[in-house]
């Protein structure tokens, strides 16, 4: 079994960490399966909102549409946090969209860059993708039971470490910078900006979220293509709606709601 990488021990992180909820109960690894099935059996087995796992490597980490979230050891960020939010399942996809901007704060804290934010749930830097969220949700009945919040950042990657299939879309804060970010303060900050956004989040103020998520778009305004597993179609992405869904015109010029299909940004770098 490999040994914890000293940069990500959880002495190091809680030493840095000022969240009252998130991450206060943290399990690191060396290595995993995935970190969201850890958290969302945890979720099943009662363990309290806030506890977070995370993993030095993912031997089966995944990404939104089934895709693989290749987790090599030592480069990255792959983390998960249980949630426990008391709202209907349809309200879950704005959960990331907050995890987007906790994303972006803490790569904004730790490495001074300002991430822009690709809907629904990835972080772009320089117009590639930096980090990538996937929330899983349970539910019982008509509320939601737990959710777990999985997060991968990518760190120290250079362009080799990257599947060829994503060589010319992925980056990282080393590729991005040309500095080394340490991994544990980026998890810390990460940690605390999450609380901070579940907080505002359970407040209530989900138009505080939606607007800051505008704000930080990369996605509004730009020229899209949609396609779901029937159908691919063009538009422009005009806005979010309340629940966090994509709002697309159309070429007939008729506004669509876009919530589980793939949006990708056409041609050309945009603002
Ligand atoms: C995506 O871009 O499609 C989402 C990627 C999410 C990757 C993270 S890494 C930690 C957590 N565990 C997983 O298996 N996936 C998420």
């Amino acid at each position: 079994m490999s040994r914890l990488p000293p940069d990500i021990s959880p002495e190091r992180i809680l030493s840095r960490l000022t969240a009252r909820v998130i991450g206060r109960e943290l399990t690191v690894l060396p290595e995993i399966g995935s970190t969201n099935d850890a958290v969302m059996a945890a979720g099943q087995e009662g363990r309290r909102e806030g506890f977070a796992v995370l993993a030095d490597r993912q031997a089966g980490g995944r990404g939104r549409l089934g895709r693989v979230w290749a987790s090599l050891p030592g480069v990255g960020i792959y983390t998960s946090v249980l949630l426990r939010p008391t709202v209907p399942p349809h309200q879950t996809p704005l959960l990331t969209l907050m995890a987007g901007l906790a994303v972006a704060e803490a790569i904004h804290a730790v490495a001074q860059i300002r991430p822009g934010l690709k809907w629904p749930n990835d972080v772009l830097l320089q117009h590639r993708k930096v980090a990538g969220i996937l929330t899983e949700m349970a539910s019982v009945g008509a509320r939601v039971s737990h959710v777990s919040l999985g997060i991968g950042i990518n760190v120290h990657h250079g362009r080799e470490d990257f599947p060829a299939e994503v060589r010319a879309t992925a980056t990282s804060l080393l590729i991005g910078t040309g500095r080394s970010v340490d991994r544990g303060e980026l998890v810390a900050a990460l940690y605390d900006a999450l609380d901070r956004w579940y907080a505002l989040f359970c407040s209530g103020d989900r138009a505080g979220i939606l607007q800051a998520a505008r704000e930080q778009s990369a996605t509004l305004g730009r020229d899209v293509t949609v396609e779901s597993r029937t159908d691919r179609w063009q538009g422009v992405a005009v806005d979010l709606d309340a629940d966090g869904a994509l709002l697309v015109r159309g070429e007939d010029g008729a506004v669509r709601r876009v919530l589980a299909d793939d949006v990708s940004i056409r041609a050309g770098l945009g603002p």
